[in-house]
């Protein structure tokens, strides 16, 4: 079976990679290169001791994706390809509208004319809004996103819906992840922010490794134990081996579902900092700060659909979590 995989360069993309290509699959990967390094795809292939097939293509690029699903036997699709970063997005909507939803509409075109018509898409926690109550579930409202980055995935999902709606043959799984961190043990592949991080998990290892100096904690004050806000932390293998149960199940049948990845084990912005100063000796510099707008105080996961459904649930700790985030910056002090 072959699989493309659209951001397959990027963090959770290339992890993904590893973990379909030691389950047996075959993987081509589309990946513009906008956000990640080609470097990423020869780690790959030093991993799993492959060839990896990647071409470098936009998914806006119709033209280039017809190439591809020509002269490739495609039996699925995992799409990771878009833009991220919740605070740029509010400064461009309209690149992430274009990047993320004009960009997904290519891509469902394309998939569409090869006939194959079975996709995992990539969506996040963020769907969920601000209103809902943790343990987040996947029959709970969605709605009421606070940047256009999160809009882009709620409507996703929506076109998603609509397509399943209007053509039964599709096999859709939307993949609502939490926070994923971590990397994989080889220390060769991880998280790679090209610019000052925005999540906590690789601005902590940064001040660890002596590129920035201090991290703010951005707020102390929440209603939580500590004060600072909880979060869902999913270490990233995990995440992945959750896409190669949730592949499984869009080959094996048509319908669109939803599946929470996550924990479901809440994690303070200071227990986070503890256990990364434990398991890698170093002090992490932090003062605390005011809120962030738009962050809840807390925000886990209920993944039990995902176990009962797919067999999946996640495996690794917070400390494994924080001891292979840090090998991987340890040795990779500048990113790939
Ligand atoms: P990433 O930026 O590391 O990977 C995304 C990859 O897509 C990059 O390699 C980038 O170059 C590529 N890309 C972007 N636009 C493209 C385009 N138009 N054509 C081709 N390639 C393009 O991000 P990630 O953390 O690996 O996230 C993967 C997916 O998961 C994204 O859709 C992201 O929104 C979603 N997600 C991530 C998180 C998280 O915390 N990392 C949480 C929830 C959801
Ligand atoms: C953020 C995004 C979310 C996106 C997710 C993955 C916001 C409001 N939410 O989620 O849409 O899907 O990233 O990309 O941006 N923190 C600090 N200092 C920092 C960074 C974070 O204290 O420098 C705190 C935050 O306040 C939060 C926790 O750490 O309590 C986790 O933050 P982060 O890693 O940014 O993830 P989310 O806020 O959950």
């Amino acid at each position: 079976m072959s699989v493309l995989i659209t951001g397959g360069a990027g963090y959770i993309g290339s992890h993904t990679c590893v973990e379909l290509i030691n389950a047996g699959y075959d993987v081509v990967i589309i990946d513009n290169f906008s956000n990640s390094s080609p470097e990423a795809i020869k780690r790959i292939g030093k991993i799993t001791g492959r060839e990896i097939k990647c071409f470098n293509c936009d998914i806006r690029d119709s033209k280039g994706l017809e190439k591809i699903f020509a002269g490739n036997k495609i039996d699925a699709v995992i799409h990771f390809a878009g833009l991220k970063a919740v605070g740029e997005s509010i400064h461009k909507p309209l690149e992430y509208y274009d990047n993320n939803i004009g960009g997904t509409v290519t891509l469902l075109e394309s998939i569409k004319k090869a006939g194959c018509k079975k996709i995992v898409f990539s969506s996040s926690a963020t769907v969920y809004g601000m209103k809902n109550t943790s343990p987040l579930k996947e029959d709970m409202p969605t709605g009421g996103t606070t940047n256009p980055y999160g809009t882009t995935k709620l409507y996703i999902e929506q076109i998603l819906r609509d397509l399943y709606a209007s053509d039964g043959e599709w096999s859709i799984s939307l993949l609502r992840y939490f926070n994923p961190i971590g990397a994989h043990k080889s220390g060769l592949i991880g998280e790679n922010p090209r610019d000052i991080p925005n999540n906590l998990m690789p601005y902590i290892s940064q001040v660890a490794v002596g590129r920035l100096r201090c991290l703010n904690v951005f707020g102390n004050d929440y209603d939580t134990p500590d004060g600072t806000g909880i979060r869902d932390y999913i270490h990233v293998v995990d995440l992945a081996a959750g896409h190669v149960k949730a592949l499984e199940k869009v080959l094996g049948e048509s319908g669109i579902s939803v599946y929470n990845l996550g924990t479901g084990k809440g994690v303070s912005v200071l227990e986070l900092i503890h256990a990364f100063e434990k398991v890698s000796g170093k002090k992490i510099n932090y003062r605390i700060a005011p809120r962030r707008k738009g962050d809840v105080a807390v925000c886990f996961a209920d993944p039990g659909k995902a176990l009962r459904e797919l067999g999946w649930k996640a495996e690794r700790d917070v400390d494994e979590m924080c001891e292979d985030t840090w090998r991987w910056q340890k040795n990779n002090p500048e990113g790939f």
